[in-house]
């Protein structure tokens, strides 16, 4: 289950995905926003992020204009991983090497396409473990986050 949420400024992307993720099979819940005016996108992040954070939500999907704030709110949160991904490879080694579960999405920045491949990458691709594993941990119990 993905919670998925944007600002403003990641409302298009936002309602994009939410029509790839129905035709990827996926199910979500839309956390906001749910129009163009404007907002705060600590607003979303932090309700994706605690939905994720809870274990309630598998994976959290956050677009913003850049991904940047989105990104910075969601990972105060405890057991999150958010990663800022502008290109596939940064996706599949998001999750094969830092286990992020949670994507951001700068709509300002990466055209649709690319952001569509992002997303699939993102959804189908496994954390390696193994070595990448003790450095996850360290993440959270350096940090207590
Ligand atoms: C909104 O104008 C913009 O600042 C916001 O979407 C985001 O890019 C912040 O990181």
């Amino acid at each position: 289950m993905i919670a998925l949420g944007s600002d403003h400024a990641g409302y298009e992307y936002k309602e994009k995905i939410k029509t790839l993720l129905q035709e990827l099979k996926f199910s979500c819940k839309d956390f906001g926003t749910h129009s163009k005016d404007s907002t705060d996108y600590p607003d979303f992040a932090h309700g994706v992020a605690q939905a994720v954070s809870s274990g309630e939500y598998d994976r959290g999907i956050l677009v913003c204009g850049t991904g940047i704030g989105m990104a910075i709110v969601a990972n105060k949160h405890k057991g999150v991983r958010a990663a800022v991904c502008e290109s596939t490879t940064a996706a599949r080694l998001a999750r094969q090497h830092n286990d992020a579960n949670i994507l951001t999405i700068g709509e300002r920045i990466t055209g649709w396409e690319t952001a569509a491949d992002i997303v699939r990458t993102f959804l189908t691709t496994t954390f390696e473990g193994g070595r990448h594993k003790p450095r996850v941990e360290k993440i959270h119990t350096l940090t207590n986050l």
